[in-house]
């Protein structure tokens, strides 16, 4: 049975390109729509731009009011019948009740090696800190931000010269073949952990 994936993005959707297009032949799973929380998030061309159906659900809309904001995400991913829900650059902290509603389903990318460095950041945090290393986690998500399960890692040295910036790109640069893997496997029942070398 394919596994159907939403994609849940704010920008511009490069994790959601790798998780697609990696998505095809053999794959057990196929993506049914890509939702931003963003009205003019580049990701949302791109995933047009492959057939994918898209959706917007901007948060500005429902000021404070949070709870109308996921209760109106909710609706529009409920309309899909997702398996999966990838949270892929993803901007926006979700509440409990949002969480326990679609628990199981929900996996995040975090550009760190978590625990370490949960929230925004990361990359400033690891060079101020004098790291060796940092990299990205594929979590479950929880209601403690950043905080699920880990189902898997990618490291990347930290060099003499980064910068938060280039430290940014060599880690989404993992992002993209870490995310793609955990999710062939998830799609198949296998939640094992996974450390990419
Ligand atoms: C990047 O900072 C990435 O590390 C994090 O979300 C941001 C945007 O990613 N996961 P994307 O290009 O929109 O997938």
């Amino acid at each position: 049975m394919t596994q159907r994936v939403a994609i849940l993005i704010s920008g511009g959707g490069s994790n959601m390109v790798s998780l697609v297009e990696d998505m095809q032949g053999d794959h057990p799973a196929r993506p049914v729509l890509v939702v931003s929380n963003v009205a003019d998030a580049g990701g949302l061309e791109k995933a047009r731009s492959r057939g994918i159906a898209t959706a917007c659900v901007d948060h500005t809309a429902f000021g404070a009011n949070r709870s109308a904001f996921e209760a109106r995400l909710s609706e529009v991913l409920e309309a899909a019948k997702p398996d999966v829900i990838c949270l892929a650059g993803f901007m926006r902290v979700l509440s409990a009740p949002f969480v326990t509603r679609w628990q199981g389903k929900l996996l995040n990318i975090h550009p760190s090696l978590l625990p370490k460095y949960k929230g925004l950041n990361t990359h400033a945090r690891a060079l101020a800190a004098g790291d060796s290393e940092a990299g990205c986690s594929v979590h479950e998500v929880t209601a403690e931000l950043d905080g699920g399960r880990v189902l898997g890692q990618a490291r990347v040295p930290i060099l003499p010269d980064d910068t938060p910036e280039k430290l940014a790109q060599r880690v989404l640069a993992q992002e993209h073949v870490l995310y793609p893997k955990i999710l062939r496997r998830v799609a198949i029942g296998d939640r094992s952990r996974l450390d990419l070398p």
